[in-house]
């Protein structure tokens, strides 16, 4: 007798859940293994499409790893499904259809400073601004403020960059990129004009990479500015006691930057970078960000500590790049301190008891740390650990796909599948000729990419 095929439902499209379906695919199990990747969007991708960001199309083409497994057929893609809320499938009845479930559903919540004003209009968290300009069905709306032309950027890592650099790109440069025409729009008729990047260290701190920070200094339409407050007088850091190479490299750079001074070549734009600073308040005008206030800090032992000193910075968008948290997901085990669900190896762990057929990958497992690249070995980990239990995990109540389709149909849910998806990958290809030069442009209205996906209804 055949034994029964292994159902396993990877929960999220991004990074982690391409590599998850890719490792079970070639786990080489005998009886082959079916997997379903269910998204909530009918878009698969999860940050490669709705984070990178859009200048940077060679990281972009990362996809054509990522879709390898929808080459299979053992692997369907569910889009327009989403799993713990509603509208969408409870977990409990999802988890009736697989003999295991990889929860790889990244972490989207924006961390928050925790500083009056921080709820005014025109502040921001990077998740918030960057999913706007990546055509994010969820922040089509947003319209952040563009028509002030100071903006402060708080964080110091590749994000805010990233933030800081679409900012201050030009039209020309911007066009060529796959943001959807209304966004496209907004930042040809930005205002900004300074990009005030707050960093709580000082610059041997940053969490920068060097290639990531080389291309800020390297914009057709604004310069950059280090402001160098005595950190990068001879003497102040000794380069060559520092001990890893990416930190040096920065170091390098920040300093020949720092050593131009701060009157810039002239260019319409400028990113500043400020060290050891903190915004301690935000203020507004008729509900809006109109100044933040930034507090001079000191390193205490190892310590960011107010020193007390403070000037106001007339801005009229903050933008917060510290950093990301999860959603907790409804049935599963939570950690609110790391934002993260408890899990060894990728198990879900409740109170020290492995949850069985239940895993987690990419960063809902680890935190929201780590290139695309990291994903690969912590999903392997995780399909490790799940291939290993497969043989004691108990049959799923309910194995076949027309019960499946009815759980889904019962809660309002209409599936997108890959050939679905294919066909809005497609009309995006189009609009980028019809834009001119650019690789796609994406289609960020929900209804607009289900009508795509689904001509006929
Ligand atoms: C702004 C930004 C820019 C970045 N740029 C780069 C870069 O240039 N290069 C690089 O190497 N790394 C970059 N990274 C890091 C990289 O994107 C991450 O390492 C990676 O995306 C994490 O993968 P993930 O699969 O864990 O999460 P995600 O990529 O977030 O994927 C999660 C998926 O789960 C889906 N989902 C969420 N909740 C549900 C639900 N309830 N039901 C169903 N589906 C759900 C989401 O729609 C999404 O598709 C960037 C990160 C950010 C935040
Ligand atoms: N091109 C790329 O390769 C690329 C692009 C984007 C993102 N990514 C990756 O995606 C991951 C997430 O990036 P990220 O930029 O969100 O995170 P990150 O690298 O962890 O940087 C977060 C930054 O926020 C700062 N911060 C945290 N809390 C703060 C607070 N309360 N006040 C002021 N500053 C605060 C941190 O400072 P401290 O250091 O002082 O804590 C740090 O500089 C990273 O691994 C990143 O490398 C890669």
């Amino acid at each position: 007798m055949t034994p029964p095929q292994p159902r396993v439902a990877v929960i999220g499209a991004g990074p982690s859940g391409l590599y998850a379906a890719a490792s079970l695919l070639g786990s080489g199990l005998d009886s082959g293994i079916s997997v379903d990747v269910i998204d909530r969007l009918p878009a698969p991708y999860g940050l490669v499409r709705y984070g990178v960001a859009p200048d940077h199309v060679k990281m972009k083409s990362v996809i054509r790893v990522l879709r390898k497994p929808f080459d299979l057929a053992e692997v369907s893609f569910l889009g327009n499904v989403r799993v713990g809320r509603e509208p969408g499938v409870p977990f409990d009845e999802l988890r009736e259809h697989y003999h295991a479930v990889v929860y790889a559903t990244g972490s989207t919540v924006d961390r928050t400073l925790g500083v009056p004003g921080e709820q005014l209009a025109g502040s921001l968290g990077s998740g918030e601004f960057v999913s706007w300009y990546c055509g994010h069905p969820d922040f089509v709306r947003l319209d952040p403020p563009l028509d002030h032309p100071g903006v402060a950027v708080v964080g110091a890592g590749n994000v805010a960059l990233d933030v800081a650099r679409v900012l201050a790109k030009s039209h020309e440069e911007m066009s060529s990129t796959d943001i959807p025409d209304p966004v496209l729009e907004a930042l040809t008729h930005s205002r900004v004009r300074d990009a005030h990047v707050l960093i709580r260290r000082g610059p041997q701190h940053v969490r920068f990479t060097p290639a990531e920070l080389r291309q800020i200094g390297e914009l057709a339409n604004a310069d950059v500015i280090v402001h160098d407050d005595g950190l990068f007088a001879a003497g102040a850091i000794d380069i060559e006691q520092i001990d890893e190479r990416r930190q040096r490299q920065n170091l390098e750079m920040l300093s020949a930057w720092a050593a131009k001074g701060t009157a810039g070549t002239g260019k319409p734009r400028r990113i500043h970078l400020r060290f050891l600073r903190s915004p301690v308040r935000l203020h507004g005008e008729n509900g809006r960000v109109s100044s933040v206030v930034v507090e001079r800090n000191e390193i205490v032992d190892g310590r960011v500590v107010g020193g007390g000193e403070q000037e106001s910075l007339d801005v009229g968008l903050v933008v917060r790049a510290i950093g990301y948290a999860a959603e907790p997901i409804p049935g599963l085990p939570f950690d609110e301190a790391t934002g993260t669900v408890p899990n060894e190896g990728g198990r879900v762990v409740r109170d020290g008891e492995p949850v069985p057929g239940v895993y987690v990958a990419g960063w809902i497992k680890r935190g929201p740390t780590g290139v695309i690249g990291t994903n690969k070995g912590d999903a392997a980990e995780t399909v490790a650990a799940l291939l290993a239990d497969l043989p004691t995990l108990p049959e799923p109540k309910q194995p076949d796909r027309d019960m499946l389709l009815a759980t889904l149909a019962g809660h309002g849910v209409q599936p997108v599948d890959w050939s679905d998806w294919l066909r809005l990958d497609a009309e995006e290809i189009r609009l980028g000729e019809v834009r001119g030069g650019a690789e796609r442009v994406k289609v960020a209205e929900l209804k607009e990419m289900l009508a795509v996906c689904r001509p006929a209804g």
